[in-house]
């Protein structure tokens, strides 16, 4: 892929992250998504790509716009043929109420490189670089815990574990406390939690706990540009789920999907912040009609790491 795609395709972030961000705080989610998904899906007609999106808003029937298996990109002669794994806005909620970390997503490889996940929940756990290979889903909360704070050369009671705050995690959380590690609680947006695991000196150690399919393969490709760890494992609450996923291709319905089964290949990940957050700042709408975004564009390649940090001049291009 060529590398200079990763630079366009912020734009596209950066667009989402500007039109939803007009909705941080108003409580209306539903807008807020519908503005990312509009600018998103707008943004992608000046790349010039061959895309298909194959982790998107859902099922053709259910979203008129960024749909699994829709075609985006300007498509001219010499356009690279890639997939596409798209989260427009990253924490609807998160916006709606003007919290933390909500943010613009794409991740992009080469043509049937991403896992194709059915639209239901994913058991996962990920890790930073210095953890990779030393956890695995089979394993009990406890054991990868103690694996990973080895590996980390920490103790275990410095190590911390970020996992959304559900009444489904109620056992975990009980387990994960008695270990005796430290627990950072997230309303929302586990995208950005897994990467956490392995920004640096985000100070979070793991993720443990299940959240949405589609945003396990954002994140793997995401971890996978960060050499950390990822693993995932599809959950489903009723047959229904089982069916549309062996409807997608899913033949073991109880596999455990390594961070490159999920995302392989040479694969980008790029994301604009929406609300402010640990890892990236929000949209901030100044003065002259200026907006500001604040952006990461990576690369599995090169394990390239690029933060873009832009002045939008609306009263030259306006949204
Ligand atoms: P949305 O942006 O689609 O609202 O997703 C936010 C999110 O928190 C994801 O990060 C996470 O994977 C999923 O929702 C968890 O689902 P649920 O809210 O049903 O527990």
């Amino acid at each position: 892929m060529d590398r200079n795609l990763a630079l366009e395709f912020v734009r596209i972030t950066e667009a989402a992250a500007m039109a939803s961000a007009r909705w941080m705080g108003r409580g209306n989610s539903d807008s807020a998504d519908q503005a990312a998904v509009d600018a998103m899906r707008k943004a992608f007609d000046t790349v010039n790509i061959k895309g298909t999106v194959v982790i998107g808003e859902g099922e053709r029937d259910e979203a008129p716009m960024l749909y699994i298996g829709e075609k985006v990109g300007r498509a001219g002669n010499d356009a690279a043929e890639v997939d596409i794994a798209l989260d427009p806005l990253e924490g609807t909620s998160i916006t709606a109420r003007g919290g933390v970390g909500a943010i613009s997503v794409i991740a992009v490889a080469e043509r049937g490189k991403f896992l194709h996940a059915p639209d239901t929940y994913m058991n996962k756990i990920a890790v930073g670089p210095k953890a990779y290979g030393k956890i695995d889903l089979k394993k009990t909360p406890e054991e990868n815990i103690r694996k990973a704070a080895e590996a980390y050369g920490k103790s275990v009671s410095d190590f911390t574990v970020i996992i959304l705050d559900r009444p489904r995690h109620e056992e975990l959380i009980r387990r994960v406390r008695e270990t005796g590690c430290r627990i950072h609680l997230i309303q929302d947006g586990d995208v950005s939690a897994a990467i956490a695991t392995a920004w640096g000196d985000a100070g979070i150690d793991m993720l443990l706990g299940i959240g949405g399919a589609p945003e396990g393969v954002i994140s793997a490709a995401a971890m996978k540009c960060l050499n950390g760890d990822f693993q995932g494992q599809l959950a489903f609450r009723n047959e229904e789920e089982k069916a549309r996923a062996k409807k997608m291709g899913v033949t073991h319905l109880d596999k455990i999907y390594t961070r490159d089964e999920l995302a392989n290949g040479d694969v980008m990940f790029i994301a604009s912040g929406v609300t402010h957050g640990p890892l990236l700042d929000g949209v901030r709408f100044l003065s002259g009609n200026r907006v500001k975004t604040h952006s990461i564009v990576m690369r599995s390649k090169t394990g390239t790491i690029r933060e873009v940090s832009a002045y939008h001049f609306l009263d030259k291009k306006p949204l």
